[in-house]
């Protein structure tokens, strides 16, 4: 008697395990990511700015920050370099801040 109910509940348990995994692969084959573009202002270094700041993230990061100074741009840069190895050499790093401000600058230097 006591067989039968431990062999029963086994085949519950391996019934609801083999239905949860089931359940796992329908979810992930359903999931589609939507694309969403942030257009970039034209402008003198776009195409080097886009080339540089968009292999990592969207350039919904430097929308969000709102227009901004000439400093703040420069540190962003920076800090793309050195903390997240951004592969910007140094000799172009006047023309994406220079872009950055035109474009997305506050007016003030620092
Ligand atoms: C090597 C990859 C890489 C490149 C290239 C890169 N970034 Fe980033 N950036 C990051 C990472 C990682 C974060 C942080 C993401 C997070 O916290 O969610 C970030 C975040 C940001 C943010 C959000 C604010 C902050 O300080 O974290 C801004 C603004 C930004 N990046 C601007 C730029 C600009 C401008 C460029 C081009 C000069 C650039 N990024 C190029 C990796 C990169």
């Amino acid at each position: 008697m006591k067989k039968v109910t431990v062999l029963a509940l086994m085949t519950a348990i391996l019934f609801i395990s083999v239905n949860a995994e089931e359940k796992k692969v329908e979810v992930q084959k359903g999931i589609k990511m939507p694309y969403m573009a942030f257009p970039m202002k034209q402008g003198k270094g776009m195409y080097s700015t886009k080339g540089k700041c968009n292999m990592c993230h969207s350039w919904g990061y430097v929308l969000n920050q709102g227009a901004q100074s000439k400093k703040f741009w420069r540190k962003k840069v920076i800090k793309m370099i050195t903390v997240f190895q951004a592969p910007i050499k140094n000799k172009d790093i006047d023309e994406v801040v220079e872009y950055l401000y035109a474009n997305y600058g506050n007016g003030k230097e620092n």
